[in-house]
């Protein structure tokens, strides 16, 4: 078995420049590659893709998504099971969060008074969301990486691949649908934002922003209980809310279920005739062994909110694992899944039955925090804690009613508020959990500020007043005597986001040039404790593209960036917050990603030879006029290559940066 590679003492690479180039940036000695883009093929048999965008909606099973998001590698050993050592051969697993419909189509999606008329092209959107299953290979002289076209382990799982409900909720009412009138089943997985992995090997996918590919007709409350309007409302589908890609708008077609699937308004006399439960079957953890074809499954035991990211602890044997989770809206919470089961290391490479064991049964607990850098988990189990049939807020039937509608049980248990809860890390060193706060702009107003989220403006550098927390920041917290499983916890503010010339009460942990930034999004620890952080847009985008920064953090307690001092103050005063100023030696800006794009997504090899990151949505803020390509708002992947491109339409696409020398990154 190689040796984990150590943590770098420093950071000593040269910090990239903060740019607005249509091109990835990396430090000196560093080469970036694209791997997987927007249309690419997983097999021969397909033809390239054409910078046209006119490929069949049906090319769409074996081609890449759209909207590269989380991500993971996983080793391949000679048995073709999952080796955690191999860095030679690899699964890259990852999600196809979305769809830019105006580069996905050849002039954008067609849309006759309010209704979708080209069945393919609807078609194309349910399979250019999902994920990608990838097989790679790195050279293990010069670390160069290259896809494996042919594969038999490439495929692709889309908006409607077969899946089956794991948990409480597997056959419960809440999920009875025309497709499965038993409640066991679904299809499909769409916005998939964050992801996680487990230790016995498969991939975990979470479903975020799924309500808004639902519709619900006007007047649809009147067909439905006062309990289920409740549940709507809070979950962001009022009646009359039209659908972001209007799916359900598609008429006489021979495969017309699949379009009627995304109307969740009451239009039979049961549940098992329509699809008004639609909603319910998707805002879950999705489990996917990359190394079988059986269906996916939804583990419900989960719970079931925006889900952006799902992290487990470091597996002990003989304890349980623990899950930590964020649900990216704002006021939103954190939330951690313990497993009934405890951990054994035979189960490594047990596949789903190994799922079923540890993500069916256990607890789902909300994290409620405190200004005194304390805070405890709330379990959210039916009969507990106020989730009872006779509570005011909702009457809890089942625990698979607390779990389809755990946002609820959340409010009833008074979990804290916080600023949109993004990815989740866990440090392999010490089992410490960071948490990014992306931003939330009604902090200070509808959210009053607290010691966790204590920022209500900031950056008036735009010219126009700032309020709200634009910039975001990092949480973190240590579990009471290092147990996952247990129900207490002390935090602290690892790291406030800011642009370096922000006033000292503004730029909060005395960001420089290296390493400033705003929005942080994607985040993952590497098997050495190095930290990378992801932005997403946020307020920084006038002055710089997004970015990744590495990180060498400290611990809990150690100051960080800012303390548990950081005191709740009402008075919109921000001068409370003390804390110790970022060093460039242990954050800096590792690379730049090309125009309107998002930096997300994160896997290495194990040999930390090989990183890899995703672009998403390059040039997604510019409106295209097709006669005139140089109004693209970006024309990368193709610039990496030939930066005087002003041709290409802009892809998202799955990109590995290695050293040149062929070394270690960071090494
Ligand atoms: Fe899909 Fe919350 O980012
Ligand atoms: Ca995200
Ligand atoms: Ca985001
Ligand atoms: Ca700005």
């Amino acid at each position: 078995k190689p040796e984990t590679p150590q943590r770098p003492e420093t950071l000593s690479f040269k910090a990239v420049d903060k740019n607005k180039n249509d091109l990835i940036t990396v430090p000196e000695g560093y080469e970036a590659t694209v791997l997987y883009a927007l249309g690419d093929p997983l097999s021969s048999q397909i033809s390239a893709w054409q910078d046209s965008s006119r490929e069949s909606g049906a090319s769409y099973t074996m081609r890449s998504g759209d909207c590269h998001d989380g991500m993971h590698f996983f080793g391949v050993g000679s048995n073709n099971k999952w080796d955690s050592n191999q860095s030679a051969r690899g699964l890259l697993v990852l999600n196809h969060e979305y769809i830019n419909p105006n580069y996905l189509h050849p002039t954008g999606a067609t849309v006759v008074t309010g209704k979708r008329t080209v069945e393919d092209e609807v078609i194309k959107e349910f399979n250019a969301h999902g994920v990608s299953v990838v097989e790679v290979k790195k050279d293990e002289k010069t670390s160069q990486v290259s896809m494996v076209k042919d594969s038999v382990f490439n495929r692709r799982i889309t908006a409607t691949t077969e899946m089956e409900f794991g948990g409480p909720v597997k056959g419960a009412e809440l999920v009875k649908t025309r497709f499965s009138s038993n409640g066991n089943k679904t299809r499909g997985t769409h916005n998939n934002c964050g992801n996680g992995y487990t230790p016995w090997g498969t991939y975990l996918t979470c479903e975020e922003n799924y309500i808004g590919y639902f519709a619900r007709n006007a007047a649809d409350d009147l067909k439905r209980t006062a309990k289920e309007i409740i549940a709507l409302n809070r979950y962001g589908l009022k009646q009359g809310s039209g659908s972001r890609y209007q799916w359900e708008t598609v008429t006489g077609s021979s495969q017309q279920d699949l379009f009627d699937r995304w109307n969740a308004s009451v239009t039979a006399d049961s549940a098992e005739q329509d699809y008004r439960n639609g909603p319910n079957t998707f805002g879950w953890i999705v489990e996917i062994d990359p190394f079988s074809t059986a269906a996916p499954r939804k583990r419900t035991a989960l719970g079931r909110f925006a889900h952006e990211d799902c992290r487990v602890s470091p597996a002990v044997e003989g304890q349980p694992l623990t899950f930590y989770m964020g649900d990216d809206s704002r006021g939103e919470y954190i939330y951690k899944f313990v497993s009934k089961a405890p951990w054994s290391n035979a189960d490594i490479n047990g596949g789903y039955a190994a799922g079923d064991k540890y993500l069916n049964e256990g607890t789902l607990y909300v994290a409620k925090f405190s200004d005194d850098g304390k805070g405890q988990w709330i379990e959210l189990s039916y009969g507990k804690n106020g989730l009872t049939s006779n509570n005011t807020v909702y009457a809890f039937a089942s625990q698979a009613d607390v779990l389809v509608h755990t946002r609820l049980a959340g409010d009833v248990v008074g979990a804290t508020k916080m600023d949109r809860p993004e990815w989740c890390a866990v440090n392999p060193k010490n089992g410490e959990v960071y948490v990014t706060l992306t931003n939330n702009s009604d902090r200070g107003s509808k959210y009053p500020v607290d010691a966790m989220n204590p920022r209500q403006y900031n950056d008036a550098k735009d010219g126009k007043t700032s309020t709200g927390n634009n910039n975001g920041h990092i949480i973190r917290f240590k579990e009471a005597n290092n147990r996952h499983d247990g129900t207490t916890f002390t935090w602290d503010i690892y790291l406030f986001g800011a642009q370096a010339d922000a006033a000292s009460n503004i730029n909060l942990s005395g960001l420089t040039d290296a390493n400033d930034f705003s929005s942080p999004d994607g985040m993952w620890f590497d098997n050495r404790g190095v930290l990378w952080i992801q932005t997403d847009d946020g307020q920084y985008t006038d002055v710089t593209n997004c970015m990744m920064l590495a990180a060498l953090p400290g611990q809990v307690g150690d100051g960080g960036a800012a303390s548990a001092q950081a005191l709740s103050n009402t008075s919109g005063q921000q001068t409370t917050i003390k804390g110790k100023n970022a060093s460039e030696n242990s954050l800096k800006r590792f690379l730049v990603g090309p125009k309107e794009c998002e930096i997300t997504g994160i896997a290495m090899t194990p040999d930390c030879k090989a990183i890899f990151l995703n672009v998403q949505h390059p040039g997604e803020d510019s409106k295209p006029d097709y006669n005139n390509p140089a109004s693209f708002g970006s024309h990368w992947p193709a610039t990496q290559t030939n930066a005087a491109n002003t041709t290409s339409r802009p892809r998202s696409a799955t990109v590995v940066v290695t050293r040149k020398d062929g070394g270690m990154i960071l090494g």
